[in-house]
């Protein structure tokens, strides 16, 4: 490691949140809380989430992008999203990036600034694309041409001009699972690259059209460098182009987000900082090579910020061995709070957080969730000697768990609290099973 890297650290390189210790007793600590506390006070499963991490993870990514004149970074609010987080990533001078109008309502509650806020989406809808009109002065990335005339409509109707960028299908595929590769050319998100220039033509013809620039997004949990460069040059190509035949020069530039994090010892994901230190390099070279004017650069960084910083505790409860000898641990939580492992094949790594100093098992074993699927497994090989009652913490869970969850099997979705300084803060309460059933309505013909 560079004493560059050493002085910036990069939570997205490490397994375990950057402020997890094991204390004299043996249990694990995060933002200075003991575990075995948490989970007597708030109950398992749980979503812990260590603010260190999430401020650590920022600065790297500051740090790597400062040389850059022009820079906004936008936490992609679709890795994880609530109230606190909105809160924390702005005080944190960080904008925002939205998919769906839940998510921007809660920018909203938040008190997001509508400026530094970004509205993604394939198919947004009317309604959408007006609430976030409505709210103020945001970005819009337009995926197609029909969307792009329905927000021209809205804006003229309102008497406002949308400040848009075009998201385009660059054609680069970074070597990551095939549900979350954006950038190759069958992609649903976004525009083909040969018509680009006539659908920007068709943007400086609308009068309620303000075209900013061009979005790319190659896909999640990437690890390389290589693609991110690609698909710079590419969209600086793109730009040059559109200077050529259109005389359009880009004010903005978003390159998207999707860099991956260590879930586990076979992941070696290059460093948040590292990874702005090249993009940034990339875009003022690719620029100047062309001549071309420099635009301000996004970055939308989501897991690698968020996911870093999340454990799920879970308290074990049955123990088995079956037949074929394999021996089965089961968790109190699963496939509801964590879908990853069965959409994904993820994998991560655990500790036992009441009795984190004690020696791996000899034999491994399958830590299961208690839902109803035989997919429902978190971890296949374990090493960890785990039997009921004792605590097992997975990390690397900040992303893509609590905003991918559901109430499988009729389950209320966890607690999730945010850690530092020794303090827990629920950020999100706990479901009940009243919550549950908040929505059901029978119809009156059962009841007579
Ligand atoms: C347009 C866009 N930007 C940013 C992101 C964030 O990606 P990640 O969480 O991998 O950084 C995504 C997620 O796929 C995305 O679709």
């Amino acid at each position: 490691m560079s004493s560059e890297s050493e002085a910036n650290p990069s939570p997205n390189t490490e397994i375990r949140p950057s402020s997890c210790r094991v204390n004299e007793a043996g249990h694990l600590v995060i933002g200075g809380c003991d575990c075995t506390e948490l989970a007597a006070k708030f109950s398992t499963p749980l979503w812990i989430i260590d603010e260190d991490t999430i401020c650590k993870g920022i600065e790297a990514y500051k740090q790597g992008l400062k040389d850059y004149p022009d820079l906004q970074i936008l936490y992609a609010g679709k890795a994880f999203l609530c109230l606190a987080m909105c809160h924390l990533v702005h005080k944190l001078g960080l904008g925002l990036d939205v998919v769906s109008e839940g998510e921007l309502y809660t920018a909203i509650k938040a008190g997001f600034p509508a400026e530094k806020i970004c509205m993604h989406g394939n198919n947004k809808s009317e309604s959408e694309l007006n609430a976030g009109l409505q709210y103020g002065d945001l970005v819009v990335v337009v995926d197609n041409l029909s969307e792009l005339e329905m927000l021209n409509a809205i804006a003229s109707k309102l008497g406002k001009r949308a400040r848009i960028l075009f998201r385009v299908i660059p054609g680069v595929e970074p070597d990551t699972h095939h549900h979350i590769k954006t950038g190759q050319h069958d992609s649903k998100f976004g525009i083909s690259l040969d018509e680009l220039e006539s659908a920007v033509r068709q943007a400086l013809a609308l009068p309620s059209i303000d075209l900013i620039g061009l979005h790319a997004h190659i896909g999640s949990q990437a690890q390389e460098i290589e693609p991110y460069l690609e698909n710079v040059d590419i969209l600086a190509d793109l730009a040059q182009s559109l200077k050529n035949s259109l005389n359009f020069e880009l004010r903005c530039l978003d390159v998207g987000g999707g860099l991956g994090i260590k879930y586990s010892s076979e992941d070696n994901p290059i460093s948040a900082y590292a990874w702005g230190q090249a993009v940034s390099r990339r875009v003022l070279e690719a620029f100047h090579k062309r001549d071309l004017r420099l635009p301000r650069l996004m970055v939308e960084p989501g897991r690698s910020i968020i996911g870093p910083a999340g454990v799920t505790l879970y308290t074990v409860g049955h123990c088995k061995q079956v037949a074929s000898g394999k021996k089965f641990v089961s968790v109190d939580g699963g496939m509801a709070d964590n879908p990853r492992p069965i959409t994904y094949q993820s994998r991560y790594t655990a500790a036992l957080a009441n009795r984190a100093n004690a020696p791996a098992a000899k034999d491994p074993q399958t830590i299961v969730g208690r839902y109803c699927e035989s997919g429902d497994i978190i971890i296949k090989e374990a090493y960890l000697a785990a039997s009921a009652g004792d605590l097992i913490a997975i990390f690397g869970t900040g992303a893509y768990n609590f905003s991918m969850a559901s109430n499988y099997n009729r389950s209320p979705r966890p607690a999730c609290v945010l850690v530092a300084d020794g303090n827990a803060e629920i950020i999100v309460e706990r479901e009940s099973n009243e919550d549950l059933i908040r929505k059901d309505r029978v119809p009156d013909r059962f009841l007579r």
